[in-house]
């Protein structure tokens, strides 16, 4: 993204040199000049596809606040200089103080910086804090995106060749009028699985699925994103699923469905359902999972004997390592790699890695 708006950014300059010159070569006696080339001489694309060295640089979280912690989380992402956040819904704990949480990011990170937006469970239904509002003062920033920013969007970056395509939706969450029907077959579930397929058709080389509440998790929450939903996202093989909701940091082994393994059940375990189990892992075997609830508010406690355990990887809580911090994750047209980084007064680190084939 960075690249298209260098590109874009020369060829405003370019534009803004030729205006100017044309407006001389107007105000001077003489003949008319034959017409300038065209501005089509800014640098181009000149391969099709991803370019080798195309790195999208992107960090994650949720459940953040406008305290201490939210404002040393922001810090650690402004350190890090991705080319956009992706905020995973919980922004302000409390309504009528939007703006407050937008300026607070606006100060930390740029007015022009892509804080890209999904709701919450605490400002979908406008009881703390209003997701439309939140929308109006962090607006997308992201070119082509498609759906409804906020709630239901996906974006593919860099627009041109990219590299990754980010879809963020919204099931298991209350709205004013109920929760959105992200039910098999629904029109939300037809959006997200060609948003999915759609990516693959076109070679885009990874998919990043985001969404405010996960399905397995060691915290307090049960399965609110949904079994068959989850599954779909298994079954199609999801590179990556982040979600926040449950105030802690866990990140799954690769997941995978199967003959083996029909489908993953919430609250059990089954070992047929772990495509890989290190940190180097293969695009395509299955999906990673990762809930980053951990953007600034406070924390909750891992359940230790929790039946979903063995999916996980590496896990943090009030308990147990306790951090703030961020998703970081770089990923090119070969390599996915993301870490965990803490924010100041903390020490957890996690970090894996998903190579394409
Ligand atoms: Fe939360």
């Amino acid at each position: 993204m960075a690249g298209s708006l260098r590109t874009r950014g020369k060829f405003r300059l370019g534009a803004a040199f030729l205006a100017l010159s044309l407006l001389l070569t107007a105000c001077l006696p003489g003949p008319p000049e034959p017409p300038p080339p065209s501005p089509t001489g800014s640098p181009q694309p000149t391969t099709s596809g991803q370019s080798a060295d195309t790195t999208v640089h992107f960090t994650a979280q949720g459940d953040i606040g406008v305290g201490s912690g939210a404002k040393k989380v922001l810090d650690v992402v402004a350190g890090l200089k991705p080319q956009l956040n992706l905020a995973l819904g919980d922004f302000s704990y409390e309504a009528g103080i939007e703006q407050q949480f937008c300026d607070m990011v606006t100060g930390k990170l740029g007015t022009d910086f892509p804080y890209q937006l999904v709701t919450g469970n605490h400002e979908s239904d406008g009881h703390e804090g209003d997701i439309e509002n939140f929308v109006r003062c962090l607006p997308n920033k992201l070119p082509g995106l498609q759906g409804e920013y906020g709630t239901q969007w996906y974006a593919d970056v860099p627009e041109k060749n990219p590299v990754v395509r980010f879809i963020l939706v919204s099931p298991g969450i209350d709205f004013r009028n109920g929760p959105l029907d992200y039910s098999r077959d629904s029109d939300r579930w037809r959006w997200t699985t060609d948003a999915i397929d759609g990516a693959r058709a076109e070679n885009i080389p990874w998919t990043v699925v985001g969404m405010h509440v996960p399905c397995f998790s060691l915290g307090r929450y049960d399965c609110q994103a949904g079994e068959e939903f989850t599954n779909m996202l298994i079954d199609k093989k999801v590179d990556l699923v982040l979600s926040g909701h449950d105030h802690v940091y866990q990140r799954s082994h690769q997941l995978a469905t199967g003959t083996s393994c029909r489908g993953l059940v919430p609250a059990s375990f089954s070992a047929n359902c772990l495509a890989d189990v290190d940190s180097s892992t293969v695009q395509g075997a299955g999906t990673v999972f990762a809930t980053i609830g951990v953007g600034g508010v406070g924390l909750y406690d891992i359940k230790s004997k929790d039946p979903e355990m063995g999916y996980f990887a590496k896990w943090s809580g009030r308990n147990q390592n306790p951090a703030m911090g961020t998703l970081d994750v770089n990923a090119t047209s070969s390599d996915l790699s993301a870490r965990f980084v803490p924010a100041e007064g903390y020490s957890l680190t996690d970090s894996f890695r998903i190579q394409r084939k």
